[in-house]
């Protein structure tokens, strides 16, 4: 059996900048076997392939280079492994990526997504639509609906459908909306002023309004998701949601505990994050009628891709200014929420657990902390325990078709890991 390990080591969207295309217009999405022959070369370590796609008529190529390792019985566990560890943080694309150009090739869908999420929600109550309104329009990176579409077009191409199917849409519409219900509460609980650049629901419209603007959003799309008929869909995403709330009560429950572990921190934020975002990849291919194998691996991309990001948010949160963010800076630490960076120190520096049993009772006690968190390398370690979740996530789709939405899709796990290089 053939293992693929493929990483790009060239953005595609480079390519239509540097032709001077900056439109995904010209690229028929649906027909992505227009790409001409795939040449190899090999570039000399022997296992590595550099794949070379010319668009048929033109001059544009795509490069990636596709691991060739073949395990044997013997063998086979080990190279597995041996390749995870090869993928080191200097094997992503050093190319930066903008989440703009990340989601070229699914831009119209996301186009049709934030003119939809505007009439679905529309509540009968005018304060839940001003509530809504305020959070909808702030933005956000639609990086959950984008992937959504991304797996819907890979796998329909996979299977030889012609095009996503209205299901697809809607499951992003519901993917989105259940991910900014749990925004509007999870702002109430961190009591933060400040979501996507602008004030958040609660402080601007009271807690009462924003618990009320969540909850309906949340029964909004199990509504919209019974009317899918698709009970797989239906059990998945269900699951996600009641996860929402397990996420919650972990964090509430383990605040200012010292003795956390990595492992409870993976749970939570499983719960937090990378549930929903499994169930949106794992959904989208179940749309396009995908064997149980396939759904299980875009489920374990989109769980491991989640996790990634979850603990580059909580760098993110020691590193970044809120203007960086959108969101306030430095506030897990103060608030008692330990993640990835302070597991990781304490470990290293005993007296950082005094500081925070001691909640920052003394003055100039939050700033030590923040400073011993990052001088004992938690911030280093948290940034491999990113990378290696990201590496899982790239093995995840090698069983997809090489696309523009596979390269994506990869791009994606990159792009996350930039925000921290
Ligand atoms: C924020 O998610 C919550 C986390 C999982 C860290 P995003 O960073 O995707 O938020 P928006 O949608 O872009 O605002
Ligand atoms: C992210 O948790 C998951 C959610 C359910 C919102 P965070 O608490 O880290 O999210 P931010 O940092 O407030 O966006
Ligand atoms: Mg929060
Ligand atoms: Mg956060």
């Amino acid at each position: 059996m053939m293992s693929f390990t493929s990483k790009s080591i060239e953005f595609f969207g480079k390519n239509l900048v540097s032709c001077g295309c900056s439109s995904n217009a010209s690229f028929d999405r649906n027909k992505v076997r227009n790409y001409g022959k795939v040449n190899s070369k090999g570039c000399g370590n022997g296992a590595r392939k550099l794949i070379c796609c010319k668009k048929k008529n033109t001059t544009q190529y795509r490069v990636s280079s596709m691991e060739t390792a073949e395990p044997t019985l013997n063998g086979g566990a080990q190279a597995i492994k041996d390749l995870a560890k090869g993928l080191n943080l200097k094997s992503y694309s050093e190319t930066p990526i903008s989440p703009n150009r990340l989601f070229e090739v699914v831009s119209d869908d996301l186009q049709t997504l934030n003119k939809n999420l505007q009439s679905i929600v529309g509540a009968e109550n005018p304060v839940l639509i001003s509530a809504a309104e305020q959070i909808f329009s702030a933005g956000g990176k639609r990086m959950r609906p984008a992937l959504v579409f991304l797996v819907s077009r890979a796998t329909a191409e996979l299977l030889g459908l012609e095009d996503i199917t209205v299901k697809h849409r809607r499951l992003a519409e519901i993917i989105e909306m259940i991910h900014t219900a749990s925004l509007i509460h999870d702002d109430v609980l961190d009591e933060s002023d400040l979501r996507r650049g602008k004030e958040t629901v609660h402080q601007m419209f009271g807690t009462r309004v924003a618990v009320l603007a969540g909850d309906f959003m949340f029964a909004q799309s199990s509504w919209y998701l019974a009317n899918l008929e698709n009970i797989e869909v239906i059990k998945l995403i269900s699951q996600v949601i009641k996860d929402f709330a397990s996420g919650e009560i972990k964090q509430a429950s383990s605040l200012f505990d010292c003795d956390v572990q990595l492992d409870e921190y993976l749970i939570k934020s499983y719960y937090k994050t990378a549930s929903l975002i499994a169930a949106s990849t794992k959904g989208a291919a179940v749309f396009s009628g995908s064997d149980s194998n396939i759904t299980e691996k875009m489920y374990e991309y989109g769980k491991n891709l989640g996790l990634s990001f979850q603990v580059v948010d909580d760098i993110l949160d020691f590193t970044q200014s809120a203007e960086q963010l959108g969101k306030p800076a430095g506030t897990d630490l103060a608030k008692g929420n330990l993640t990835a960076p302070v597991i990781f120190a304490l470990e290293k520096e005993p007296k950082l657990r005094d500081i925070i049993e001691s909640e920052f009772s003394e003055i100039g006690s939050l700033d030590e902390a923040i400073a011993l968190v990052k001088s004992c390398g938690g911030i280093e370690r948290a940034q491999e325990l990113a990378k290696e979740k990201a590496d899982l996530a790239i093995q995840s789709i090698q069983c997809l078709p090489q696309s523009v939405y596979r390269l994506a899709l990869e791009d994606m796990v990159t792009y996350n890991l930039q925000r921290i290089a």
